[in-house]
């Protein structure tokens, strides 16, 4: 994945634990000590393999540390200079999540060889929808709740998600979403 991904787990480290935490976590990954760069592409054992080294070194699930850095990401990216992308993708929740793949679309202008995954809206009421997730990637449904989270949060709604797996001819995982506005 692109160096903006590993740049923004050393973001959330950093931010939560500090610097320290973030040595020891970079050194259990193996990593060199060289600063990611945005733009350039890191193979996906990288980024696993800083969420596992992150799991280990802090004592939780990694399945916990992708959620968290989900919610990150949404805050992140918009003050990483993808605030407007984040912007015209949409004004409501239903709206953000049914034009996700044309914001990857537009970010694919930046990052050529980006492999985004892809979303459908299913079923969408007035609180609630499915959101299917379709990634050549393995176990990262909990980013997704993360991500979803940190959605939740931007249009200051508090979202309950069931996840479950659809083995239909194209297997993914599925995200029942349902909604209401979060109290102040
Ligand atoms: C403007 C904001 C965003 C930017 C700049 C962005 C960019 C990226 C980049 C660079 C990757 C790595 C893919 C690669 O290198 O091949 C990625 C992956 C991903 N993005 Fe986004 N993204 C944004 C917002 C979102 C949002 C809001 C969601 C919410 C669902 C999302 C869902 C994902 C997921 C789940 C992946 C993991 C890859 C996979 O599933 O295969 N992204 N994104």
């Amino acid at each position: 994945m692109y160096g903006l991904i590993n740049k923004a787990v050393e973001g959330l480290v950093r931010s939560r634990f500090g610097a320290e935490t973030w040595h020891r976590i970079r050194m259990r990954a193996g990593l060199k000590d060289e600063p990611f760069v945005s733009m350039e592409q890191y193979g996906d054992e990288m980024t696993y393999g800083l969420v596992a080294a992150a799991s280990e070194e802090l004592g939780v699930p990694a399945e916990a540390i992708l959620e968290e850095f989900g919610v990150y990401w949404v805050r992140y990216t918009a003050d990483a200079g993808y605030g407007e992308l984040m912007k015209t993708a949409g004004r409501t929740l239903p709206e953000f999540l049914a034009n996700l793949d044309q914001m990857h679309t537009r970010v694919q202008l930046s990052f050529p060889n980006l492999r985004p995954p892809s979303f459908t809206v299913r079923n969408a009421t007035d609180d609630s929808l499915e959101l299917h997730y379709y990634s050549e990637r393995a176990g990262l449904a909990p980013l997704v709740v993360g991500l979803l989270k940190g959605l939740g949060e931007r249009f200051g709604l508090a979202l309950e998600i069931t996840v479950r797996r659809v083995e239909d001819g194209r297997p993914h995982d599925a995200f029942d979403v349902r909604w209401k506005k979060a109290s102040a």
